[in-house]
């Protein structure tokens, strides 16, 4: 498959080992894939996803790229970002009501510095303003590219299967025992794209993503997405809910409920390894993590990898009054 440049790559794996200190003898060693230093207006997961999905928009002749989200979307400021570097409009349906400006902030605020061009609907109504959208500028004579929330469709899981191999090849070179990957999993195209290489190179990594979307069947979901990624590649594969290790030890909080446990996970890589992690996504997954080394899920003999995915112009959004 095609892909447009838009990342800095390889992106880094690093050793944490002031917070295995932290989280005491039992902790597993723990590394990090840098995936926030991705690059494209700030970085995280979606850069590597919309290398596929600007690509295959290009191929398809689109000149807008029109996706939806919350206000404080990664993939939106990521998506509008992606359109100033290729000369396409932007459309962004964003959840909520429209704020003063002088309220935009974290990822609305990059939103508006990059000139996408907003519609601001209810979450219920998101799927219809969307289709309406497109409608309205393919009557103007445009060609929109309709990308899913979070652009997990098939087409930009493979920038997270390409994730996967760029990983198994860090590690191999650099002989470490990596048991576990563990990624944040809201729309789940990160967790099928790194599935689909796991399966497609034989690693055996067990892959758990911590779900921060309680009502959706994301097993399923994603299954599904492994499946169509890898017939886009040619290959089949019959991933089945079963295959995608969603752990059920995890608690099941609401999509950006902020707990202590996100609370301590984010002071916790801040003030041992110095680095930023968001509440809502990679916050929750690192909480959850903890949790899991906490309860004994993990062990000394074992080996994580925690993917980074982003967020830090959300947690700047945040405010110190949720810490
Ligand atoms: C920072 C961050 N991490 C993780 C995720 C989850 O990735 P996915 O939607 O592919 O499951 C998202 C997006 O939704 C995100 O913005």
């Amino acid at each position: 498959m095609e892909k447009t440049h838009l990342a800095f790559l390889p992106t880094p794996i690093q050793r944490m080992p002031r917070l295995e200190q932290r989280l005491g003898s039992s902790c597993p060693e723990l590394y990090v894939k840098r995936d926030d230093q991705t690059g494209l207006a700030t970085g995280g997961n979606k850069t590597r996803k919309l290398e596929y999905l600007v690509a295959d928009a290009k191929a398809k002749g689109c000149d807008v790229l029109l996706t939806a989200g919350a206000a404080q979307s990664n993939h939106c400021r990521q998506t509008a970002a992606a359109a100033v570097l290729n000369e396409m409009r932007c459309f962004l349906v964003l959840g909520g009501q429209e704020p003063p400006k002088q309220d935009w902030k974290g990822n609305l605020l990059l939103d508006g510095l990059f000139g996408a061009e907003i519609v601001w609907t209810t979450r219920e109504q998101r799927n219809q303003v969307m289709e309406e959208t497109k409608k309205r500028l393919e009557a103007e004579g445009h060609r929109p590219y309709l990308m899913p929330l979070g652009g997990s469709s098939a087409i930009g899981t493979l920038g997270y299967m390409n994730a996967f191999l760029e990983a198994h090849s860090q590690i191999q070179e650099s002989s470490l025992a990596i048991t576990h990957m563990i990624t944040s999993t809201s729309t789940g195209g990160t967790q099928a794209g790194l599935i689909l290489g796991n399966r497609l190179e034989g690693a055996g990594y067990e892959i758990h993503g911590m779900n921060n979307e309680p009502e959706d069947d994301m097993q399923t979901i994603i299954a599904a997405l492994v499946n169509e990624a890898a017939t886009q590649l040619d290959k089949q594969l019959k991933c089945t809910s079963e295959d995608v290790n969603i752990p059920d030890w995890i608690g099941m909080h609401d999509y950006a409920e902020v707990t202590d446990g996100e609370r301590e996970a984010v002071q916790l890589f801040a003030e041992t390894e110095a680095i930023i992690l968001d509440p809502v996504y990679t916050g929750r997954a690192a909480s959850e993590m903890i949790k899991g080394i906490r309860k004994g899920h993990y062990s000394k003999d074992d080996s994580i990898l925690f993917w980074h995915t982003g967020g830090v112009a959300s947690v700047l959004h945040q405010g110190k009054d949720i810490f």
